[in-house]
């Protein structure tokens, strides 16, 4: 899959370089063993449980358990976490540099947030660029939604889910704006765009959005895509037409995360992390936004 690695936040992938042949051994001891604890530990679950149970089994709540027996706690400092924790990301593209985190909140969570959102949904604007109107730009985002901050669900599932963003992302709950819980229905779509502000076109920022986190809160049927059209650098001087759904297409799945990056890494705009929602063919789609910037929002 064009280089891209599951990975997992939290336990060090970086195997430090240079180790000798002789100290390799205690490592793969250790994952031998580890693997085949897993093993057997699903293995039992798949013999031992009838179907009822089996269906019950909180899975994610699961994992942690085996990941912290597997790798013991380190040392932790203060404002640190006692133990390793499991939130699993598989990267789709480093131009835009995207990561997809699947299960990254539970059913109810995201039934939870719809609730919320469903009763103050409005038509979705737009930031104007200099010489736009509501009038002029018409067509281009046609979904419904509301802004919500954590405090404003009472079922707490936007605090929970806010925590675990900053968590994966290790950029403080102060620098996200309120989620953006936006429904998109039949033939509703938001042409690619940039989530960044780019002064030349919107005027002087006080503070950018680094990246974007997206919460698929429903499964869709067919189409509402999450699209990168330049992926890699691909389209860009086809005079590409913003309204049209190509290059990495990202399907919606119920509780999963995406991650993308609108600057790059010395802080200028990635021209590749243009993107959009490609129309819902088939059912509804849901989803939370949040933006998260360099400097903080409260
Ligand atoms: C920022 O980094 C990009 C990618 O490495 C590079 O193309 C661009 O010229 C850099 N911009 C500045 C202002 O250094």
């Amino acid at each position: 899959m064009k280089g891209a690695r599951g990975g997992v936040i939290g336990v060090g992938g970086a195997a430090g370089g240079g180790l000798m042949r002789t100290r390799l051994r205690l490592p793969v001891v250790l994952i031998s063993c580890s693997l085949f604890f897993l093993a057997g530990f699903f293995g039992s679950l798949l013999f031992t449980q009838d179907p009822q149970a089996a269906e019950e089994v909180d899975l994610p709540a699961r994992r942690e358990q085996l990941l912290e027996a597997a790798w013991p706690e380190m040392a932790y400092g203060e404002s640190g976490e006692s133990a390793p924790s499991l939130i699993p990301y598989q990267i789709l593209s480093w131009q835009p540099r995207a990561l997809y985190f699947p299960q990254f909140a539970t059913s109810e969570q995201c039934d939870n947030i719809v609730q919320v959102a469903k009763a103050r949904l409005e038509p979705s604007t737009l930031a104007l660029r200099k010489g736009e109107t509501a009038e002029s730009t018409k067509g281009i985002r046609t979904s419904s939604g509301t802004f919500l901050t954590a405090n404003e669900d009472p079922s707490g599932t936007l605090a929970e889910v806010e925590k675990k963003i900053a968590r994966a992302t290790m950029i403080p709950r102060n620098h996200g704006e309120a989620f953006n819980v936006l429904r998109y229905e039949i033939g509703q779509k938001y042409a690619s765009h940039y989530d960044a502000f780019d002064p030349a076109q919107y005027g002087p920022q006080k503070s950018q959005r680094v990246s974007s986190f997206l919460l698929y809160l429903t499964d869709v049927e067919e189409g509402g895509e999450t699209m990168f059209p330049y992926e890699n650098g691909e389209n860009m001087d086809t005079g590409y037409d913003y309204e049209k759904c190509i290059g990495l297409k990202v399907k919606p799945r119920k509780g999963d995360g995406l991650l993308f990056y609108s600057l790059m890494i010395n802080g200028t705009i990635d021209p590749t992390s243009l993107h959009g929602s490609c129309p819902v063919i088939k059912g509804e789609k849901w989803v939370a936004t949040k933006w998260l910037r360099d400097h903080t929002v409260y």
